[in-house]
């Protein structure tokens, strides 16, 4: 598989650094043997290990529990939209919250319970960190779905920081929040108590199991239902939403909600009905039901205005003051703490004549050093060498920090290390 091949040549790669600076490491420079503490816990490290101290800082900040931070106060009108809309027989919330799961799950939990293809895209080395060959930090909340059906919960939300290799710019960061919403229905549920219910059923008779036309209209009709209701809880009545066809190995049909704020569409959530196949890999019979996954930052951002999705992790004054307030449905115009110019500093380099350079390697490297003071990082050129075939790549590092004025030469300082860096961990040849 390509993962193999990459692996191999990133351990490769890697020895010179881990030797050299074993504690300073932007790369993960672990071996096999080595034991990683992630989120409190130890693990063994193998070859797929590629979680960076950087990305390790993150955990444990749980900023959806912070009181008075924006994403706790989207939250908990999430919560409160959902306990209201479903109660159990004597009027208490029907959906239980998880919000303290631990971030590791298994490649089980993340990938095999929700059918995603053993050699599907999204598992790649390059789009997740992996704390070892079986465990990594869970991409999205739905790692967590067929544990809770499993252990009897019917109506619950998983609310948890998760984590992905991404390329950085004003909307993506390697580490955001999702709210899991998952409702599981009885035949009697679906039905009402009829006379008799042998009449009714969930599931086609023939064939592998298909859900009965009639569940998947009350399903989906329960569902969209839902989920405009919370669109205009949180952005008004007035807004304007449209459904979108998607797809996900875990839910047929899918789909995708998008709200229009400022003249443009944006994608706000994706849900559908969740397959038979996997309410089975959780031992749960005789239930349909539907499941959805939002990004907090995506919501807090469109409901605030926010223009850069780095400012959830700010602690400056500046930015926390501007959410101080109890009720959490508290209108909100977020002003910039200030706007400093960036430093932009391009770096061009000859790629290793062995093809094992990968992007997502560099942009690790370049969040590593810079941190939060990288704003965006972009390939702005590439080209190959017509007589040598080397190729080259040209990227532009945007450094501006969120809260003061960088100099030039502090910036200048970081682009070296960056230089430095990619030259000995990822073989390249600065131009
Ligand atoms: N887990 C999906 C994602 O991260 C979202 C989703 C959740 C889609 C539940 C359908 C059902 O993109």
């Amino acid at each position: 598989m390509v993962v193999v091949t990459r692996n191999f040549h990133l351990v490769k790669l890697i020895p010179s650094l881990s030797h050299t600076s074993r504690h300073f490491s932007v790369k993960s420079t672990y071996h096999p043997g080595d034991q990683i503490t992630v989120g409190g816990r130890q693990y063994p490290a193998d070859h797929m290990t590629n979680i960076t101290p950087h990305i390790l800082s993150h955990l444990g900040k749980n900023l959806h529990l912070q009181q008075y931070h924006p994403l706790c106060h989207i939250l908990d009108r999430i919560v409160k939209y959902m306990y209201s809309r479903y109660l159990t027989p004597r009027g208490n919330p029907l959906f239980s919250v998880h919000s303290q799961l631990h971030p590791v799950v298994t490649t089980q939990q993340n990938f095999d319970s929700l059918l995603i293809p053993k050699d599907h895209v999204s598992r790649k080395k390059s789009d997740n960190f992996y704390v070892n060959e079986e465990q990594l930090l869970r991409a999205h909340t739905s790692a967590h779905q067929c544990e809770l059906m499993r252990m009897g919960f019917d109506n619950f939300l998983v609310i948890g920081d998760v984590y992905r290799r991404d390329e950085i710019d004003s909307s993506h960061y390697p580490v955001f929040h999702q709210v899991e919403g998952v409702r599981l229905l009885t035949k009697s549920d679906v039905y009402g108590k009829q006379q008799d219910m042998k009449e009714y059923e969930l599931f086609t008779p023939e064939g592998p199991p298909t859900h009965h036309p009639h569940v998947i209209n009350i399903l989906k009709a329960d569902l969209k239902d839902c989920l405009q209701g919370l669109a205009t809880t949180l952005f008004g009545r007035d807004v304007e939403m449209r459904w979108v066809d998607a797809y996900f190995p875990f839910t047929h049909p899918s789909w995708e909600l998008e709200v229009k704020l400022n003249d443009q569409w944006t994608e706000m959530l994706g849900c559908g009905i969740i397959q038979h196949q996997v309410l089975l890999n959780a031992d749960v019979e005789e239930r349909v039901g539907w499941a959805f996954g939002l990004g907090l930052e995506r919501w807090a951002m469109k409901l605030y205005q926010i223009p850069d999705i780095r400012v959830f992790w700010s602690t400056d004054p500046g930015f926390l003051s501007q959410f101080a307030f109890d009720d959490p449905a508290t209108n909100v115009n977020f002003k910039v703490v200030s706007k400093h110019t960036p430093c932009i500093n391009d770096i061009s380099f000859w790629l290793p004549s062995v093809s094992s350079y990968e992007a997502a390697d560099f942009y690790d490297i370049v969040r590593s050093i810079g941190g939060n003071l990288v704003e965006q990082v972009y390939l702005v050129d590439q080209f190959t060498h017509p007589h040598t075939s080397r190729t080259s790549h040209c990227y532009r590092i945007v450094y501006r920090h969120m809260d003061r004025i960088l100099t030039q030469e502090e910036v200048n300082r970081v682009h070296s290390r960056i230089e430095q860096e990619t030259t000995t961990a990822l073989g390249v040849t600065i131009r």
